[in-house]
Order: C-alpha cells, then structure tokens, then sequence
C-alpha cells in the first residue's frame, strides 16, 4: 500500500523540524521549518499547474531539501527512512563545500539537472521562497549577488517547470525594484 501526501509530508516535515531544531530562518526570529512548509507550498501550487507531477517525490524533496547542508543527517539515513530518489534529489540539492565557494552552485545545477524535473521544482521553489526584501545590513552589491544568482537558477533550471519559472522571473523583476530603492 502505498502512503497518501498527507502521511508522506507529516512525516517529512517532522523529521525535518527535528532535525533542523533551533536553526531559525536567517536574520529572523521564525524557525526554520517555516521555510521549508513554503516550499513546500509552492510545490503543492505547482503541482496543480503541471500534468504528469510526481507529488510524492515533489512533497519529500522540498521538506527535506536542507536537511543535508545544514544538520548532522547522512544521504545513508534519508535512502533508510524516504527511499533512494528522495535521498538522491536531496543530495543534488546539497552544495558540496569541499569545492571552492564560487563553484558550489553552479556543481548543485549541473546535478540537479541529472534528476528529475520535480527535482528543479524544488530549487526553484527554494529560491522563490527566498527572494522575500533584503534584510537591512545586506549591501546592495550583496543584493546584486542574489538577485544575479536567482537569474542564473531560472536561466537553468526553467524547464523544469513552467509555473514556478513564472513565479521566480516576476520575483526577480520585484527584488530588482525593491533593491534600487
Ligand atoms: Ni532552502
């Protein structure tokens, strides 16, 4: 038998909140599965908007999408509790810090293009999430830099999902008005 979405996300986002415990979202006060439930969100959205959208493996993904870079858990448990695919689109998701800092994205793009499309969802969704205003102590050339890298991410990954792609090019067009100001 196979598990409904609503059994697959309570046990990811538990798994995940437990794991990413006191890690709070970056220059803010909100625990940091807050970010992790919207991208989730997005990818609940997506899925209405594209035909054949494996939302299982979407669903996982995004709960558990930091759950390597940023807590002590190992691709070995993942596979264990959530099944290799789950494992493996997690891992293309990770960056890989024994490269060189400039490189580590563009190494997760070409990876995450290995994988399927519910995959690039993900990191699209991701960064979605993530283009909310600056905080205040950025500099614009910081501002720059983000705004530059989630161009990149949409040039890449766009093909993977139609209404996502939408939702991160009006995000950046938003984050370049909001930075000039
Ligand atoms: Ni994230």
């Amino acid at each position: 038998m196979t598990d409904s979405i609503h059994t697959l996300y309570q046990r990811a986002i538990s798994f995940a909140a437990e794991r990413h415990g006191e890690q709070k979202i970056p220059d803010s006060a909100i625990p940091y599965v807050v970010h992790l439930s919207n991208v989730c969100m997005e990818i609940l959205f997506a899925a209405q908007a594209t035909d054949s959208f494996d939302l299982p493996l979407a669903v996982q993904v995004a709960l558990l999408h930091d759950v390597l870079e940023d807590t002590q858990t190992q691709e070995d448990e993942l596979t264990e509790r959530f099944g290799r695919q789950v494992a493996s689109g997690v891992k293309a998701l990770t960056k890989n810090d024994a490269l060189p800092k400039e490189e580590r994205m563009s190494d997760s793009l070409r990876r995450i293009k290995q994988t399927p499309k519910e995959v690039w969802a993900v990191k699209l969704a991701d960064r979605i999430t993530n283009l909310q205003p600056p905080p205040a102590r950025w500099t614009q050339a910081k501002i720059a830099q983000y705004r530059a890298e989630a161009q990149i991410i949409y040039n890449e990954l766009k093909d993977g999902n139609a209404y996502l792609a939408e939702r991160l090019k009006s995000k950046i067009k938003k984050y370049a008005i909001n930075d000039a100001q």
